[in-house]
């Protein structure tokens, strides 16, 4: 008994902190009520008198309105003050909850390879279950597809995707770009690329129109550059945005990844140097494990052939953003191009379901960022086309980041759509 006390109390401090460190208690937003704020260009007025009260921000830019989640007991005194507000979600909590009900995986044929069933687009799924999706898209479609893998995540999860090639073969065509899920909790952006990848590869052997794409192009596709920061979404928080790097002399974490890319980096004014910020830059330019390895990997494909298009999606607020997001007057020499394209995409887009996405150069239509992606891809990896796009929902009658499932094929549709127009035009 003696001992057993002994050993008892030995163990016990460390099976403690191995609980501490492991299981971290979910976030609950439970009664939480998301707002839009219309600020009118009056932000600083609205957050002053918000100034006392429990909530999460959601947007950083606040020029025409302020959307926020408030916590269920400052609600009322929220309601009370009587500014203009349009609801996002009633019960952030209850449309977390009804997201998270997530359909099982299923496959279906073509011809006699198996390959996911178009059913994966009426629900969001966990991390495994994407890489399953890929893994099976890509084995149905081995002739011109492989499996690719840009490195790991700083906790050591595969940055993975897929190369798609056409009849030029592997490697011999200009390249497009894409990667999703950079801000963890934007969950549309990996449904959506999912669904571009899953269009390019289903109907590249039956349809001439999309034959002509893939044979145009070789497409780099990563649905999620952030899977330690989505599962972390998936566990813990589904607000989570910046990756999940922890640092010495913080006990904040993560870094906004999209502020980490290694071009004028340094600009102050378009990131935080605040560890605990939603915007944190890092100490140093691409100091990340996800930005070292994706800046590899597409230098990698500069040289070998060229990057002709990058889109990094996002969610949300409806926006094509071309660049530059380091200077509100810097412009690409080709803007004039830029500016027919987007516009035309834009148009494409609103086509499907009359969706409306605003276009332009990233900081005058938005706000100004330093180390983004579009910044780095265009100027460093000298892509000719290298844009951000912000998918739905923009309207103050939707979600904001947690949109209900039944918006995910009508939100890919319409990239989709888009898509058919850009590629074959650029
Ligand atoms: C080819 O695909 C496009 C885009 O999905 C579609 O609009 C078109 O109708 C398809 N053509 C044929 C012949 O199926
Ligand atoms: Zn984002």
């Amino acid at each position: 008994m003696k001992l057993f006390t002994a050993v008892q109390i030995l163990l016990a401090p460390l099976a403690l902190g191995a609980a501490v460190t492991k299981v971290e208690k979910k976030v609950s937003y439970d009664g939480y009520r998301a707002f839009r704020i219309s600020t009118h260009n009056d932000a600083a007025a609205v957050s002053k008198k918000i100034a006392g009260l429990d909530f999460v921000p959601f947007n950083l830019d606040t020029k025409d309105h302020m959307d926020l989640a408030v916590a269920p007991k400052d609600v009322a005194t929220f309601e009370a003050l009587g500014l203009e507000t349009s609801i996002l979600n009633k019960d952030l909590g209850a449309d977390i909850a009804e997201e998270a009900k997530f359909a099982p995986y299923e496959t279906t044929t073509i011809g006699t390879a198996a390959v996911p069933a178009i059913s994966w687009f009426n629900s969001y799924h966990a991390y495994a279950d994407h890489q399953t999706f890929l893994n099976d898209l890509q084995g149905a479609f081995p002739a011109n597809s492989e499996l690719i893998s840009a490195g790991t995540s700083g906790g050591g999860r595969p940055l993975y995707g897929i190369h798609i090639w056409g009849s030029g073969g592997k490697g011999s065509k200009p390249a497009v770009y894409f990667h999703g899920t950079v801000h963890a909790r934007e969950w549309i952006s990996t449904m959506v690329v999912e669904y571009l990848t899953y269009q390019l590869l289903t109907q590249y052997s039956t349809n001439t129109t999309v034959k002509a794409i893939v044979d145009s192009y070789d497409f780099y596709i990563l649905p999620i550059i952030n899977p330690d920061g989505f599962v972390y979404t998936q566990t813990t928080n589904r607000l989570w945005r910046k990756n999940r790097l922890t640092r010495s002399g913080t006990s904040c974490v993560g870094t906004d990844m999209n502020r980490n890319w290694p071009y004028n980096w340094a600009l102050t004014g378009g990131a935080s140097t605040d560890p605990c910020s939603e915007t944190y830059k890092g100490v140093a330019a691409g100091d990340t494990a996800e930005i070292r390895a994706l800046v590899a990997l597409t230098t990698t494909i500069r040289a070998a052939q060229g990057i002709k298009l990058f889109i990094d999606w996002h969610s949300y607020g409806q926006y094509i953003l071309t660049p530059f997001g380091y200077s509100c007057t810097a412009r690409p020499t080709n803007q004039a191009r830029q500016t027919t394209l987007s516009s035309g995409l834009a148009a494409r887009i609103a086509l499907s379901y009359g969706t409306r996405f605003t276009y332009g150069p990233s900081c005058s239509t938005l706000y100004a960022t330093t180390g983004s992606s579009p910044d780095y891809m265009h100027a460093v990896a000298t892509a000719e086309f290298a844009w951000t796009i912000e998918l739905r929902p923009s309207s103050g009658t939707s979600n904001g980041f947690v949109l209900a499932a039944s918006s995910i094929l009508p939100a890919a549709i319409e990239q989709w759509q888009g898509m058919l127009y850009l590629l074959p035009t650029m």
